[in-house]
Parts: C-alpha cells; structure tokens; sequence
C-alpha cells in the first residue's frame, strides 16, 4: 500500500529562487531604466567587508554582480581584519552623510573585537537596507512601512510567487536570529500579504522539536546546521524553506559542497514544495536587499 509520501513524491514542486530572482530582477532593471530617464542618477550600494571570510567575500561578490546586472552603482569597501571599531564606524558616518549613497550594509560576522550591534546601530536608518537597524526591526514589529531584512523579505516573495497560501496557516520557524528566523516570525504572522499565519518558534531549548515541527504547513529553518531536520520531521505536504547554506568539507575540486538546513533526500520524500540548496532563499536574499535599495532611492527622490 503506498504511503502518502509515495504518492506524492511525483509532483514535490522546487521553489526555485533563482529562477524567481532573475524574473523579479528584470522587473527591477525596468524601473531602473525609468529612474535614469527622468534624470536621476542609478541606486547605489554600498557594502563594507571587513577580514578575509571565504563565505562573506562570495555574498558580496554575488550582491555586486546583482547590482551590475540591474543597473545599481555599487561600491564594495573592504578593510583589514585589523580594523577598529572606531575605524569602522567612522567610515560608516562618511558615508551615512553621503547623499550619493542610498544604501549601507557591513557583511556579517564581523572580526571578535568589533561589536556586531554597534555596528548595525550606527547605520542611518534611512540607509539601512539590511533592517538590522533597532528603527527598521521596530517599524517591523509594529507592521509600518521599512525596510525588511533580506532574507525574511525574500522568502516572503518566494511564497508569493508561487502562489503558497499562508493565511490561516500554521508557520513554524526553527532558529530566532536576529538575521532571519526573528523578523520572518513578525512577518509571518502580521496582516500584509503572505502572512496572517500562527506561528510558533522553536530554538535550542525547545524541547520535543519534531512535535512542533510536523505540525508545520509551512516550516522555516534557519539554523546553521547541516541537514539538521529530516524527512520524519516534516508534516505531509508541508512547504519546507531551508534558509542554511553550510560548506562541508567534501572531496570536490572546490574541497567542499553546500548543505542546507535541511536533509534533502529525506525531506522531498514529505514536502509539497521545498526550497533547493543552493539555488532556493540566496537568491532570493539578494533580490529583498536589491528591493530595499531601489526603495531608499525611491523615498529620497520620489521617483
Ligand atoms: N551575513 C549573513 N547574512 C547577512 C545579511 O543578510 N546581511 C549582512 N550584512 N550580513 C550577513
């Protein structure tokens, strides 16, 4: 007798980041073309990288490369691992004060000796495209109009796209960073579109994960964990978002290979749709930063 999971096994649907990110990346690229024809200059990008982070220098290259293909001015500032904190945000004040820039971001982690929240505080929250700012998390929080961190902001647009409905659903996100899994909790659980779900999180200390887990319509991971939730985990038919990218040491010419969050093979054998590793949510993190810019730029010119 063939389980649930057989029969639906066939027609498991990838949520295909990239190829949404392309499409909403021409979309972006147009209003680019009406900005420049009206006169105004492009948006403008700034990121700061500090160290020598394999991981951090491939999202940056990858967020210029987005910036390139839509049309954006970017500016890629990289400094020293030695770098102070003093030194850090003295450069984030140049540039705060700097009108030819319509967003800051500073890649993440930073080197031990900088605090991380300094940091992100002194962005202009005007700049802040990354929403990490106290300002834009509360905007957040409170449902008003911000910018919203990226990767929450993407995968809302991922659900949008293919038409995944949430309303009335129950959304359990495991991981409460305050990257990821806190903003996407706010989002999917407020009044705008794609949210009005019931949302339970789930972290560390939760005890019994998998009970939470299979109650999941939609389940959100962001852990950092390799192939931390398998199939068992997941609820028949459930959208599974696995926001982990993880290198693993592997025996490839790159020496290794991308995991996510969650345990593929296992897991396509439960879920109805299932976001690929890579090729899922880093594509999508990159359309919601690219969004946030082309906003700032909208509010500044009203274009
Ligand atoms: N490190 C991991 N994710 C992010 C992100 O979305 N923004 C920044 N600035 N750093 C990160």
């Amino acid at each position: 007798m063939p389980t649930f999971a057989d029969k639906i096994s066939f027609c498991i649907m990838l949520l295909k980041g990239k190829e949404i990110a392309n499409q909403i990346k021409e979309e972006i690229a147009v209003e680019v073309e009406k900005i420049t024809s009206k006169g105004h200059r492009a948006p403008h990008l700034v990121a700061i990288l500090v160290g020598e982070d394999g991981a951090s220098k491939t999202y940056v290259k990858n967020k210029e490369l987005a910036c390139q293909k839509v049309g954006f001015t970017s500016t890629l500032v990289r400094l020293p691992e030695t770098t102070t904190e003093e030194e850090l945000l003295t450069k984030i004040q140049d540039i705060n004060n700097d009108d030819s820039i319509d967003g800051l971001i500073v890649q993440l982690p930073l080197p031990k000796h900088i605090s991380e929240n300094n940091v992100t505080q002194a962005i202009d929250p005007a700049k802040d495209v990354d929403g990490f700012h106290d300002v834009s998390v509360g905007k957040l929080t409170k449902g008003q109009d911000t910018f919203i961190s990226a990767t929450p902001y993407g995968i809302v647009q991922l659900l949008d796209r293919y038409d995944i409905e949430t309303k009335g659903k129950h959304c359990v996100v495991v991981g409460r960073s305050n990257i990821v899994g806190r903003p996407m909790s706010i989002l999917m659980s407020s009044s705008g579109k794609r949210g009005n779900c019931t949302v339970t999180i789930c972290h560390r200390h939760t005890e019994d994960l998998q009970r939470y887990t299979t109650m999941a319509d939609i389940l959100i991971v962001a852990v950092g964990i390799p192939e931390f939730i398998k199939g068992d985990m997941i609820k028949d038919g459930a959208t599974v978002i696995d926001v982990g990218i993880t290198r693993v040491d592997a025996d490839t010419p790159k020496g290794y290979v991308l995991k996510g969050d969650v345990e593929f093979e296992s897991a396509e054998k439960v879920a109805g749709y299932i976001t690929p590793v890579p090729g899922g949510v880093g594509p999508m993190t990159i359309i919601g930063l690219m969004q946030n810019t082309l906003k700032s730029h909208q509010n500044k010119f009203n274009s």
